[in-house]
């Protein structure tokens, strides 16, 4: 298989990241929070202000976006802890290695960003995004949140959990969660 790349996008790449988040949003709707159809009304001025507030790392596979994520401290109110949010990579590329890329490159930004630890809160019925994190080095945290699913709203609340991966000599966990 062809070379995995990932890059990260400046300002100037608002539409990319934005084309990229909604394919996501799209095929994904039980994995995210947010749903397509809002996201696919925000104007230029509200995907230029979420370039700036995050990180926002995009996988190529011969220069065609095949994943996403998103890094960044801007919800946080602990020194030193960022969160990795927003994962996808498009389901023919699943298995194949565009994930770890992206993670490896997420926690590289993460350290130059001076970060210690990255929370990540992840569905608890998202058995493969679950699985993939632990391979990482995300570690289970006792921390559960409720949350509802705009995108595919039956009613009922789902869960998340928060997962967390020390970065370099980090010890212990945040104390925030
Ligand atoms: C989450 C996601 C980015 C992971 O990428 P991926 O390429 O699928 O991950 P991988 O295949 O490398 O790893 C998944 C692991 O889970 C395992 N797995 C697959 N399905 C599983 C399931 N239902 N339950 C538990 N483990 C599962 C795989 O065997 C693999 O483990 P292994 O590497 O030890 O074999 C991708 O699946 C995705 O985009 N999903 C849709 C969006 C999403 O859920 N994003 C996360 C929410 S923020």
């Amino acid at each position: 298989m062809s070379e995995i790349a990932v890059r990260l996008l400046d300002e100037e790449s608002w539409s990319e990241y934005r084309d990229v988040r909604l394919r996501a949003l799209q095929e994904s709707p039980e994995a995210f929070v947010a749903s397509h159809d809002e996201e696919e009304k925000y104007d230029e001025e509200r995907w230029r202000a979420r370039m700036q507030r995050s990180r926002r790392l995009l996988a190529e596979r011969e220069g065609r976006p095949v994943g996403v994520v998103s890094v960044g401290s801007h919800n946080m109110d602990e020194e030193g802890v960022g969160e990795l949010f927003g994962l996808w990579v498009e389901p023919e590329q699943r298995g194949t290695g565009v994930a770890r890329r992206l993670l490896e490159a997420a926690a590289t930004q993460a350290r130059a960003d001076r970060l210690k630890h990255l929370v990540y809160w992840v569905g608890t019925d998202n058995g493969r995004a679950v699985a993939f994190a632990s391979s990482f080095g995300f570690r289970p945290t006792d921390s559960r949140r409720p949350v509802r699913i705009r995108g595919v709203d039956d009613g009922e609340d789902a869960e998340e959990t928060a997962m967390v991966l020390p970065l370099g000599n980090a010890s212990g966990m945040p104390t925030s969660l």
